[in-house]
């Protein structure tokens, strides 16, 4: 049901914390991928050691935690990371500080930071979710955009019989599926069809020999899964890489500047394309059909030009058509970018960094500035994260 989505579990210090980690393992045999931030009052209920091993991921607790390297931005990057927020259980004290929008723990700092749907399973004693505060509050989070799944009637742990139940992991897996797929539908790419290229081209000298670059192609495969993420009807051309892309994208494959032509040719209807592929400038002018002998080797190749598909598609770009380029530069890179902004006709253009091994070609963590005819922002982090702030920015940006 839940197949590649990530969802990210929130845990706060009431007594059904226990039923957190029941719901973890749900959540992870429906198919998702899945992290955990607890509030330090949840540490009393459960061990977050406990939700670290079975996410196999540190569990976030403290904003100022001084063991881990993100720590100061966790909250934004998991809050990106997430298909879904999903806080169960939810105390009283926790909706009082989402609604207030009090950012004191890595949990609410990380409510207040997600753009992802966020959907809240309120845990109390009866009485007190019954309490006029606590009604007010659920009232206000149901304005605010939040979903709520109400609590069950039941035996409660007060040995009281009441509404304040913490509902069962099926309940609460249905309900994050139907969320998600909602977003999906009304996502800010929604119905859009969005052409996204990857990888490298390889231009081959004979059978064996090829020029290429050391792309991986997880940044442009970081972009096509983002794009599906919100919603979008997503084509990837992908050149020779190793990476898989989720299977929620119609992929086709090239292996030249020329497929790759052609292949852009074919989708360029998309209403976004994003051209990630480190496309060679250059190709053999002769390519030979049989391995070429030591003996009779030139020691010069004789180059010829690559069509630059980007600047194709920029010229034939249609009104309503969104191009986003790439320009991996090693020195000026923000002039360099800003003159392909403009030569090629496009909307955006990702200026990435190769300075530093924390970015460029093989790195899963990269550096961007994103620049637009009147926007400029910096990203840094995981590809996967940075892929899917660029493209909020860019199509749900309320700036
Ligand atoms: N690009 C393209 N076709 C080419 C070369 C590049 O479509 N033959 C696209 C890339 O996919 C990228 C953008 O153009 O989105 C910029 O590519 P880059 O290699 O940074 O720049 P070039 O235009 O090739 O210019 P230069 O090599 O001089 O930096």
């Amino acid at each position: 049901m839940l197949t590649g989505k990530r969802i990210l579990l929130g845990v706060t210090g009431g007594i059904a914390a226990y039923k957190a980690v029941y719901l973890l393992r749900e959540f992870q045999k429906a198919g998702a991928d899945v992290r955990v931030t607890m509030t330090p009052s949840a540490t009393r209920f459960v061990g977050s050691e406990t939700f670290s091993a079975l996410s196999r991921t540190p569990v976030a607790v403290d904003v100022f935690s001084e063991d881990e390297d993100d720590s100061w931005t966790r909250h934004i990057h998991w809050g990106e990371w997430a298909d879904l927020f999903v806080i169960a259980p939810c105390t009283a004290n926790t909706l009082s500080k989402i609604v207030h929008g009090t950012s004191d723990n890595m949990l609410t700092a990380t409510v207040l930071a997600a753009r992802c749907p966020v959907l809240i399973c309120p845990t109390m004693d009866g009485e007190m979710y019954e309490s006029p505060a606590v009604s007010k509050n659920l009232e206000s989070a149901r304005s605010m955009g939040f979903h709520i799944l109400e609590p069950e009637t039941g035996y409660l742990a007060s040995g009281l019989e009441a509404q304040g139940r913490l509902p069962d992991p099926d309940v609460i897996l249905e309900e994050s599926d139907r969320i998600i797929q909602n977003y999906l539908t009304k996502g800010p790419l929604s119905g859009k069809k969005v052409l996204v290229t990857a990888g490298p081209t390889r231009e081959y000298i004979d059978p064996v020999r090829f020029i290429s670059n050391p792309s991986s192609g997880k940044m442009g495969i970081s972009m096509a899964d983002a794009a599906a993420r919100l919603g979008a009807d997503v084509t990837l051309l992908k050149g020779p890489v190793s990476v898989k892309e989720s299977e929620r994208m119609n992929t086709e494959s090239f292996v030249s500047a020329d497929d790759l032509f052609e292949l852009a040719k074919k989708h360029s209807d998309a209403d976004v394309i994003i051209m990630a592929a480190a496309v060679a400038d250059l190709k053999p002018a002769e390519i030979h059909q049989n391995k070429v002998k030591k003996e009779n080797a030139s020691e010069e190749l004789k180059l010829t030009r690559t069509p630059d598909i980007l600047k194709w598609l920029g010229d034939q770009k249609r009104e309503n058509q969104t191009l986003i380029g790439f320009a991996m530069e090693t020195e000026d890179l923000e002039k360099n970018a800003q003159g392909k902004l403009e030569k090629k006709n496009l909307d955006w253009i990702c200026a990435n960094s190769v300075s530093g091994p924390d970015s460029g070609f093989e790195a899963d963590t990269n550096n961007i500035t994103l620049m637009g005819k009147e926007r400029r922002k910096e990203y840094s982090g995981p590809k996967q994260e940075i892929a899917v702030r660029i493209l909020r920015d860019i199509f749900d940006s309320k700036e």
